[in-house]
């Protein structure tokens, strides 16, 4: 397995963060940010992921590892924030965020110094941030989102995801004043299929809101992705030829390669701080 992966390289800049989120429940974002990461790390990027799904967080789980604590533990000074870090694969870490994520807007002023202490260790020690969200327009979602340098919106075939995807997209726009959105459809029939969708989304974001969309490319319906989930396993590691293993590879080495001119809102720092309403 370790030929697999090449040896990472330190990174000298700021950690890029992507949070990867959709309106719509079941589109594919814990799928994608498992195996874009695991994708990220093969290309030798350290990659940390954030689990913001409060309610059902899941991405430990696919990857065949319990994690023992969460970031709760942190915010109640029950653990540092370096114990609850878990390595889940070669070059791929993970902070289980649950609820607690959420009590961060709300922790004292002791605790934010201490907290920001431990995140400025942090700071240098991984290339890419990828950040699981809940799916729609909850509050704890937009603070997720925004903190973010990258949202990545993901869009399924289906009707109800464009309109929910818009829905978070104008949240997003009026509550946040967020203006740029990449977006990846997922489970789509083909390219034709996938840019079929992102222009329908394209055609009524710009008509209506002062926001560019980003088209960053699809993966589709693909039953070895199914397949891969249903038995614990990421299909970029057990099928990795496949059309879903394939599609997704060309995705995470565009998410990791690209490089805003603009660097604002990047970093690990800026991220907890937004996280915890001080930025
Ligand atoms: N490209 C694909 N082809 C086939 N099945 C897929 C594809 N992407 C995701 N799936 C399947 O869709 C289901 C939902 O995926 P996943 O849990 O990643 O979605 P999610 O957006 O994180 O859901 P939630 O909103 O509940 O957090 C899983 O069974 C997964 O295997
Ligand atoms: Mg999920």
């Amino acid at each position: 397995m370790n030929s697999f992966y090449y040896s990472p390289t330190h990174n000298q800049g700021i950690t890029k963060t992507i949070s990867v989120t959709s309106g719509k429940g079941g589109v594919g974002k814990s799928s994608m940010v498992a195996n874009m990461a695991l994708q990220m790390a093969r290309e030798g990027k350290r990659v940390l992921i954030l689990d913001g799904d409060w309610g059902m967080a899941n991405i430990d789980i696919m990857f065949g590892v319990r994690s023992r604590y969460t970031v709760e533990d942190v915010v109640k000074g029950r653990k540092e924030l370096k114990d609850v870090i878990v390595e889940v694969a070669p070059g791929v870490d993970l902070i289980p965020g649950g609820q607690g994520l959420y009590d961060l807007q709300h922790i004292d002023t002791l605790m934010r110094r201490y907290l920001l202490d431990q995140v400025g260790t942090l700071e240098g020690l991984y290339d890419v941030m990828l950040i699981d969200t809940a799916p729609g327009i909850a509050d704890n979602v937009l603070y997720l989102n925004s903190a973010a340098q990258e949202i990545c919106i993901i869009l399924g075939p289906d009707p109800a995801s464009l309109t929910d995807a818009y829905s978070l997209i104008k949240v997003l726009h009026q509550k946040q004043r967020e203006t740029r959105f990449s977006i990846m459809c997922n489970q789509v029939t083909d390219e034709i299929d996938a840019l079929r969708i992102f222009k329908r989304l394209d055609d009524v974001a710009s008509q209506f809101l002062c926001v560019r969309l980003k088209y960053i490319g699809f993966v589709p319906f693909d039953p070895e992705l199914r397949k891969a989930t249903k038995s614990q396993q990421l299909v970029v590691l057990s099928r990795p030829m496949s059309v879903s293993g394939q599609a997704i590879q060309g995705i995470a080495q565009k998410l990791s390669g690209f490089r805003e001119l603009r660097e604002s809102k990047g970093g690990m720092q800026f991220f907890w701080e937004q996280m915890m309403g001080v930025a």
